[in-house]
């Protein structure tokens, strides 16, 4: 198994003149008020975006998102950016962008309620975390009614435009688990209105076995608002097949598991896994700029996240607690620096788990610390990213050990700026999408808390040639499946979407 198993097709060749419309919950940026009232975009420094932007502005498509604030004013304009600004979607022309203006009650009950308090915890295997409310789901399907109406709006827009009549469909591309009826009306809307599109969808997080999937009320509708699309991509193959059982299962469709195929009525839909990657030689270019961070001559142990539960916050600072107990060797000698990046912070879940990390975090420090020394450094707020280079390749190691994960980007940054002879250790969990793939990285089950602590010693007491050798090819294939190349053989699996339809074979 490796990570390039998503390339049924290959990633040499890319139909770089698409004409792409992106919706996804967020735009590549989010808008501001000035202290005047006036808007200004604030530029999304993300891979995806770095990937994403330059396509759609390339084929003068749209991008239809939320703007990150509530615009009461339907005819106030989307700014155009700043001049000085040098990121992928400063191009991105303001009559592109469609933002979504939704009443603000109406938008917390989609995106705080069902799309946080329920998809994201159930998509994760974590049931218990989810709740199940009728009006939140009321919401969703109001909120992807708006967008796939939006989209069907620049659709015509674009087609009105399009010169030539024959040339190649636009492709609308839909993102995430914020957006999973949405496909479906786009389809239907554009089939009765004569416009030809190729649809897509990409899950960004995992997509559940069907025993989770099937506690959601109205997963039927679910399963039928992604099967609107022509291809359905997850990042691993498990995610893929987990779709593929769903759609068999609850709604009866005929599927290849071979091929990755799903039959629903006269359409056969495409499912491919499509492991995205990172801007590594960005990331290598700002590590070598970075200037040192780290006044402590004790080995770092980094971890970098999005506070939120999936991430195994508590059973990593648990199993640190447990290095120090059983290896005491280690004490004055290590730091843990831990960033969690304030996250939700309207949802109670996360504001429950940053009470809990406070104080363990008080606790720990509290237990071990020295005169000259405490062991846990935690930073509760974002970093720079030239700040986050520096201490990916200044750290000894990388704890990414999250509970349940869909990728997990922060492995594939943190070996992009390892560029320091000789290299750190990532130790990455078996329950991210990064583990299924990034087999040189020293694996551990963050709830096994006395095995986690010996895989961190063993990290720290790993010798150079080892973590060379590990580290070599870690980069290597990284470098290779960057974040570009996932957006060639995704371009490349929309060319290749008829031949894959006939293929239909054996149940
Ligand atoms: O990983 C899924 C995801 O929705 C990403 O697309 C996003 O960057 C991240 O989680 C943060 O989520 P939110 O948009 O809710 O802040």
């Amino acid at each position: 198994k490796d990570s390039d198993r998503g390339d049924r097709a290959s990633r040499s060749s890319c139909n770089s003149k698409a004409t792409m419309i992106v919706v996804s919950n967020r735009l590549p940026f989010i808008l501001k008020r000035d202290e005047n009232g006036v808007l200004q975009r604030k530029a999304s420094a993300g891979g995806l975006v770095t990937a994403v932007a330059p396509v759609v502005i390339r084929g003068q498509g749209n991008w239809v998102g939320w703007p990150g604030i509530h615009l009461e004013d339907p005819n106030e304009k989307i700014p155009e950016s700043d001049p000085n600004d040098k990121t992928p979607t400063a191009g991105l022309r303001s009559e592109k962008i469609v933002p979504i203006r939704a009443e603000p009650k109406l938008f917390d009950s989609y995106y705080n309620g069902c799309c946080n308090g329920t998809f994201w915890p159930l998509f994760h295997s974590m049931p218990d975390r989810a709740t199940f409310i009728a009006d939140h789901w009321k919401a969703y399907i109001k909120i992807n009614e708006e967008f796939a109406e939006k989209t069907v709006h620049a659709l015509h827009l674009l087609n009105k435009q399009k010169k030539d009549k024959n040339g190649s469909p636009p492709i609308v591309w839909v993102h995430d688990y914020h957006l999973m009826l949405a496909a479906n009306w786009i389809r239907q809307r554009a089939e009765e209105d004569e416009i030809k599109c190729k649809l897509a969808f990409f899950l960004h997080i995992p997509f559940p076995p069907w025993d989770i999937f099937r506690l959601f009320p109205w997963s039927d509708e679910v399963l039928q608002g992604i099967l609107g699309c022509d291809m359905v991509g997850f990042h691993i193959e498990d995610y893929c097949l987990n779709f593929i059982d769903c759609c068999q299962r609850n709604l009866g469709c005929r599927v290849d598991r071979k091929n990755l195929l799903v039959e629903l009525g006269d359409r056969t839909i495409c499912v491919r896994p499509l492991p995205i990657g990172v801007p590594y030689e960005r990331f290598v270019q700002l590590a070598q700029n970075a200037k040192p961070v780290f006044s402590t001559s004790q080995k770092v142990i980094l971890g970098v996240d999005r506070l939120d539960y999936t991430k195994g916050l508590v059973h990593r600072l648990k199993a640190f607690e447990r290095l120090l107990e059983k290896h005491p060797e280690h004490i004055e000698k290590v730091v843990l620096l831990q960033i969690s990046v304030p996250s939700r912070t309207d949802v109670k879940e996360y504001q429950d788990l940053k009470e809990e990390m406070d104080q363990l975090v008080g606790r720990i420090n509290g237990r071990f610390t020295t005169p000259n020394w405490s062991p846990i450094r935690y930073i509760y707020g974002c970093v720079g990213q030239d700040e986050l280079a520096a201490f990916y390749r200044d750290a000894a190691v990388a704890l990414v050990t999250p509970l349940r994960d869909g990728m997990n980007l922060v492995a594939k940054e943190f070996v992009a700026c390892q560029i320091n002879k000789p290299p750190g250790v990532l130790i990455v969990s078996p329950f991210a999408g990064a583990g299924e793939m990034m087999h040189e990285a020293l694996i551990c089950n963050p709830y096994e808390l006395d095995d986690a602590a010996e895989v961190i010693h063993r990290a720290l007491i790993m010798p150079e040639d080892e973590r060379t050798v590990r580290m070599n090819h870690l980069r290597r294939r990284e470098q290779l499946n960057d974040v570009d190349s996932w957006m060639k053989a995704f371009l490349k699996a929309m060319d290749s979407l008829e031949e894959e339809a006939d293929d239909l074979g054996a149940t």
